[in-house]
């Protein structure tokens, strides 16, 4: 992040500029502030939207925001965008905000839709840029009344062949911390969702010698599986009731699993989600189907006994489970993502892009933008200075 600032701080490319930033309350998003700050975004008129996780130093990051004058509300607050924007408007500035799960542009385009206050029409905003592919599906059918242009890191190249082997990786871990006592070896899993992140999860999970089943409503995906070494079906039910899973990751960003789906279900199972907030596993319905559950506040391994007596374990109360009371990816991880936040955000303020989303524009500026190459240069194999290498050693 600090590099790509360097690139592009030149002429403060974010002064006129009220943000927006979706943040999950981890300390890296202190930084990303700071480097808005040092891109020329004025702190007073910045909101950060929180998303709720419980995470480990929250209450410490929501304290240093509100010392540097940022506003601080709930992510799903209805009018919390509506607010940003009046204030904005105030100020003599335009929006820009860097979301991350479609907090933004739904908003902006159900106020217009219902002819409330026409904000993202009449020009005060300049755009906004997406972290993740739940943010995209949002905007699904909608992209034709987009009235700026959406920057989406969401779906580039960089996220998505990079991150998503560190955010697999903390989850299998996490969720297979979260089991009792179990040996895993040689037991059945389910991955449901074998796009970028549950590709690397099946992966993961065969080094961990456990047997792995993929589902995928894509056919195109299911083949990749199936010629991958994967045990495959084009039914769901059909690896609920024949590969009978130990533990089943849900990393399809849509809801996956539903009352048809926990009925299947023939053994006890653990339920790991990876998707945002907790839309993978139909909750409700879980619930429904065990009308003896009780919440029990604060206790995040809800356990349901299906008619049958099948025990259905959620972990992490539904919520990704790398989420879950640890940090998500380290700060080291998330810095690739937040640069190109950074850089689509500065990309986005130049105003030269056509309103819609184009994902093959956030590509070619990420690509282009020379974060690859500082990333390389600083984790890819060291230069060796020609002069130290002995003579005698050349071949
Ligand atoms: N926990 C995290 O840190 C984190 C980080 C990034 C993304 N995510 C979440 O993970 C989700 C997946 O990310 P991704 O990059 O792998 O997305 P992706 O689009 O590459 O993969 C999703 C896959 O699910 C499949 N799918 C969609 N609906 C389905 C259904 N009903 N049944 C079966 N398969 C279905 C799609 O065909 C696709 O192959 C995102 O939507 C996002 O919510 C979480």
């Amino acid at each position: 992040m600090s590099t790509a600032v360097e690139r592009l701080r030149e002429g403060k490319p974010l002064a006129g500029f009220a943000l927006v930033v979706t943040g999950h309350f981890l300390t890296d998003l202190v930084h990303l502030v700071g480097c808005l700050a040092e891109l020329g975004a004025p702190l007073e008129a910045m909101t950060v939207l929180r998303k709720d996780y419980a995470y480990r130093w929250r209450h410490r990051v929501h304290g240093h925001l509100a010392d540097l004058g940022v506003s601080v509300c709930d992510a799903p607050d209805p009018d919390a965008v509506s607010r940003h924007t009046e204030r904005a408007r105030r100020l003599g500035l335009r929006c820009l905000a860097l979301d991350d799960g479609g907090y933004v542009v739904p908003a902006l385009l159900d106020h217009v839709a219902a002819g409330l206050r026409p904000q993202a029409a009449a020009g005060l905003w300049a755009g906004v840029v997406e972290q993740t592919m739940s943010g995209i599906y949002k905007l699904q059918g909608r992209e034709q009344d987009l009235p700026f242009p959406v920057f989406s890191v969401a779906q580039s190249r960089l996220k998505g062949r990079i991150e998503s082997y560190w955010i697999a990786e903390k989850a299998v871990a996490t969720a297979l911390e979260l089991l009792p006592a179990t040996k895993i070896e040689g037991q059945p899993a389910l991955v449901i969702g074998y796009g970028q992140v549950g590709t690397q999860i099946a992966a993961l999970l065969t080094q961990r010698r456990m047997r792995v089943a993929v589902h995928d409503a894509d056919l195109l995906n299911l083949i990749d599986a199936h010629e991958s070494g994967y045990t495959t079906a084009r039914e769901l039910d059909t690896l609920l009731t024949g590969h009978t899973p130990l533990i089943i990751f849900g990393a399809t960003g849509r809801t996956s699993m539903s009352t048809r789906e926990f009925q299947a279900l023939e053994r006890p199972a653990y339920l790991a989600s990876v998707s945002s907030r907790d839309i993978e596993f139909d909750l409700p319905a879980l619930i429904a189907l065990d009308p003896t559950a009780e919440a029990t506040p604060g206790h995040f391994r809800r356990t349901h006994r299906l008619p049958g007596g099948v025990d259905v374990t959620v972990l992490a109360g539904g919520r990704p489970v790398n989420f879950h009371e640890t940090d998500s990816i380290s700060n080291l991880h998330s810095d690739l993502v937040y640069a190109g936040m950074l850089t689509g955000a500065c990309a986005v303020a130049a105003g030269h892009a056509a309103p819609g989303l184009d994902p093959a524009w956030a590509d070619t500026v990420l690509e282009e933008s020379g974060l690859l190459q500082d990333y390389y240069e600083r984790y890819g194999p060291p230069t060796t200075p020609k002069s130290t290498v002995p003579t005698g050693s050349r071949r």
